[in-house]
């Protein structure tokens, strides 16, 4: 039996929490570079915060009390402008959303979408995400986790930078509650072949895709999922689009039950 194997489905948690505070530290996945707010989000910014952006706290959040019901809870992070966020959490009244985002200007746009739209299943928390996740979700608890056109951070040397690393990734895991989802999609295809790596080594997680092959491009990888008709195009993904760039989704499923053992030994 390996070391791994005799981790509990509750210790994993806390052992994806250990990997993220020792092979994780801190390096950091978006720029210090802020952007520039507009006199509209900056109005939301300042106005609606308080409303609806959590504080960031080194405890569970308490998902019930902060919504006001028991729902399935969403996380989405780095939402940029949050466009997508705002529609997705729309359509879908009956789920809880919760969006990290680190830049200002972006927290600003979707504050006033909140607003606008009265959206009541949405709030969101300012901070960098691998803390967010690390310190305020308790493991096994999420329904789902989006993670949509993450920075690519195309030199090679900053590829350490990209936020779907292995340690990122069983931590996530970790928050899955079984059967929870982790939906990313990237344009960028280095990203796509490297993500589809790193998912499918996490032991705790199983590709809904079904056939699956890794290779060094994605026409030589199997296991990428159809966009699922409830991710409405981000901003990025169109710009993507337009610069003739291809689309990958990948849809993972958190193991449940004896399967989630047997991937651990
Ligand atoms: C390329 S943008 C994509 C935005 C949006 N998902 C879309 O598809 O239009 C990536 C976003 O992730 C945010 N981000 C990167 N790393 C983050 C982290 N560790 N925690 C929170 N947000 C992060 C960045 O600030 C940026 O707004």
């Amino acid at each position: 039996m390996s070391v791994v194997s005799a981790v509990t489905r509750e210790e994993a948690g806390t052992d994806a929490e250990a990997i993220a505070r020792t092979a994780h530290p801190h390096i950091r996945s978006f720029s210090g570079r802020r952007g520039h707010f507009t006199a509209g989000q900056r109005i939301a910014y300042e106005t609606l915060r308080e409303r609806w952006c959590l504080p960031y706290r080194n405890e569970a959040l308490d998902a019930a009390a902060v919504f006001g019901r028991e729902a399935p809870l969403i996380v989405e992070i780095g939402f940029g402008m949050g466009e997508t966020t705002a529609r997705i959490a729309a359509t879908d009244a009956a789920r809880d959303f919760l969006g990290i985002e680190v830049y200002p200007a972006g927290v600003g746009s979707l504050l006033a979408r909140i607003e606008a739209a009265g959206l009541r299943n949405l709030r969101i928390v300012q901070r960098d995400a691998v803390e967010v996740v690390r310190d305020m979700i308790a493991p096994a608890t999420l329904a789902g986790v989006h993670v949509y056109f993450p920075d690519p951070w195309p030199k090679k040397r900053h590829h350490k930078r990209r936020l779907i690393q292995p340690p990122f990734v069983a931590l996530l895991a970790s928050r899955l509650a079984p059967g929870g989802y982790l939906h990313c999609a990237t344009d960028w295809e280095h990203y796509a072949v490297q993500m589809l790596g790193v998912l499918s080594r996490e032991p705790l997680l199983a590709n809904s895709a079904g056939e699956i092959a890794l290779g060094e491009t994605a026409a030589q990888c199997r296991g990428f999922a159809p966009r699922p008709a409830w991710r409405p195009l981000t901003k990025f993904e169109s710009r993507g689009l337009k610069l003739g760039h291809g689309v990958w989704d990948l849809l993972f499923l958190r193991r449940t039950g004896p399967s989630e053992d047997r991937a651990r030994e």
